[in-house]
C-alpha cells in the first residue's frame, strides 16, 4: 500500500477544482482530526463511513452525475474510504495506547514514598512495676505464688485474724458475690478479695516451712474512682516464715529492698502500725525523693513516703493453717503497685493507668 501522505496527496488531486469533492474531503479530515477518545472515533466513523454518511453521499452522486465524472467520483470514493479508515484506525490505536498509559501512570507505586509506621505494643507501666519488685525478691531466693481473686471470706478475713464486725468485712467496702446472711459474716461468704494476704493462708495451709514467698494480684475494694483510688487496684504480697525469723530479718529484707527499687541514696524507716494479722506491725517510709526528709509538697511536709506494711505474722495466723508458733515464725508484707509505681514517676493520678491513653503509656519504655 502507497504511504499515507501520498495517497492523501492523491486525493487532494482528484478533488481539485471540484467544490463538491474538496468540501466532502476537508469535513472527514476534520471529522477524524477532532476526534479525541474513544468514543469520538465511533462517531466519526458513522458520520465519515456510515450509510447516510460522507461517502455514500459520494456514491449516490455517481447515477446522477455526467458520464465521464463518474469514474473520477467512484475513484475518490473508494480512496476516501481507504484513507479515513486508514486514519480512523490509526488514531485508535493511538488514543487506546494513551489511555493506557495513563492507567498505568495513576496505578504506578511511588517507591520514594515514607513507609506506613508500625507501632510496637508496650508492657503497661504497672507490669512493669510488678517486674521489678518480684524480680528483687527473686533473686533474694524468693518464689512467686498466685492467689485467686474471688475469694471465700475464710481465706481473706477469718484466719488472718480479722474478727467478724471488722469495718473492713463491711458491704460498704467489700464486694461479696455470695453471702449466706445479709447481717452476719460467716466464713462461706464469696468476695472478691481485697487484699493479696489471703495468698499468705492458702499457701501456709497446703505447704511446710521454709516458706519464701511473693505474690502480685488484683485487689477489689468498694471505693470512689478518684485521683488516688481505684475499685480494682493491684498489690504485691510477700512473706517469709522459718525458724528463727525475727524483725531484723524483717527489717533487712525490706530496707534492701526498698533501696534496690527506689535507689541506694534512700533511707528507710519503720513507724509502728496496726494490722490484725501481724504483731508487731509497722509501715514502711523511704526518704522523700523531692527533699530528702526536709518537707515539701510531695510528702506533704512529712519528709517520708509511705511505701508498704508489714509486721511479724500473728500465732493466732499459724494456729489457722497449723503451724506450731514454738517453732515457727515469720515476717510478712504488702504493697500498693499503683502507689509505688505513681511515686517512682511521679505520677499524680492513679485513673492514668487504666484510661489506656497512649500518650500515657508510651512514656515508660521496657
Ligand atoms: N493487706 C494489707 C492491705 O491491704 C497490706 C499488708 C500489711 C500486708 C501488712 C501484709 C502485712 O502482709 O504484713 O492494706
Amino acid at each position: 500500500m502507497r504511504g499515507r501522505m501520498e495517497q492523501l496527496e492523491k486525493l487532494k488531486r482528484i478533488a481539485q477544482g471540484k467544490d463538491e469533492l474538496e468540501e466532502a474531503l476537508n469535513r472527514a479530515l476534520d471529522i477524524i482530526e477532532a476526534c479525541d477518545d474513544i468514543e469520538s472515533i465511533g462517531k466519526a466513523r458513522i458520520s465519515v463511513l456510515g450509510k447516510k454518511g460522507i461517502i455514500a453521499r459520494v456514491f449516490k452522486k455517481i447515477k446522477d452525475a455526467p458520464e465521464d465524472e463518474r469514474p473520477i467520483l467512484g475513484q475518490f470514493g473508494n480512496l476516501l474510504k481507504r484513507v479515513a479508515e486508514e486514519e480512523l484506525d490509526l488514531k485508535e490505536k493511538w488514543l487506546k495506547a494513551a489511555l493506557q498509559e495513563k492507567k498505568l501512570s495513576e496505578m504506578a507505586i511511588d517507591v520514594t514514598l515514607p513507609g506506613r509506621g508500625r507501632s510496637l505494643g508496650r508492657r503497661h507501666i504497672l507490669s512493669i512495676t510488678i517486674s521489678e519488685i518480684t524480680s528483687i525478691f527473686i533473686s533474694l531466693g524468693y518464689r512467686v505464688v498466685y492467689g485467686p481473686e474471688v475469694e471465700l471470706d475464710y481465706y481473706n478475713f477469718e484466719a488472718l485474724n480479722t474478727p467478724a464486725y471488722h469495718p473492713a468485712r463491711s458491704l460498704q467496702d467489700t464486694f461479696y458475690l455470695k453471702r449466706k446472711d445479709p447481717i452476719k459474716d460467716s466464713r462461706e461468704d464469696v468476695l472478691l478479695r481485697t487484699h493479696t494476704s489471703p495468698v499468705q493462708v492458702r499457701v501456709m495451709e497446703s505447704t511446710k516451712p521454709p516458706l519464701y514467698v511473693i505474690s502480685p494480684g488484683k485487689a477489689y475494694r468498694r471505693d470512689e474512682i478518684d485521683a488516688t483510688h481505684s475499685a480494682v487496684f493491684h498489690q504485691v504480697e510477700g512473706f517469709a516464715v522459718d525458724r528463727h525469723i525475727s524483725m531484723g530479718d524483717l527489717k533487712g529484707t525490706l530496707e534492701a529492698f526498698a533501696k534496690k527499687l527506689f535507689g541506694e541514696e534512700r533511707k528507710v524507716r519503720f513507724r509502728p502500725h496496726f494490722f490484725p494479722f501481724t504483731e508487731p506491725s509497722a509501715e514502711v517510709d523511704v526518704s522523700c525523693f523531692a527533699c530528702d526528709t526536709a518537707g515539701c509538697s510531695l510528702c506533704k511536709g512529712v519528709g517520708w513516703l509511705e511505701i508498704m506494711g508489714c509486721g511479724m505474722i500473728d500465732p493466732n495466723v499459724f494456729s489457722y493453717v497449723g503451724y506450731d508458733p514454738e517453732e515457727y515464725q515469720g515476717f510478712a508484707f504488702g504493697m500498693g503497685v499503683e502507689r509505688i509505681a505513681m511515686m517512682k514517676h511521679g505520677i499524680d493520678d492513679m485513673r492514668l493507668f487504666y484510661e489506656n491513653d497512649v500518650r500515657f503509656l508510651r512514656q515508660f519504655h521496657i
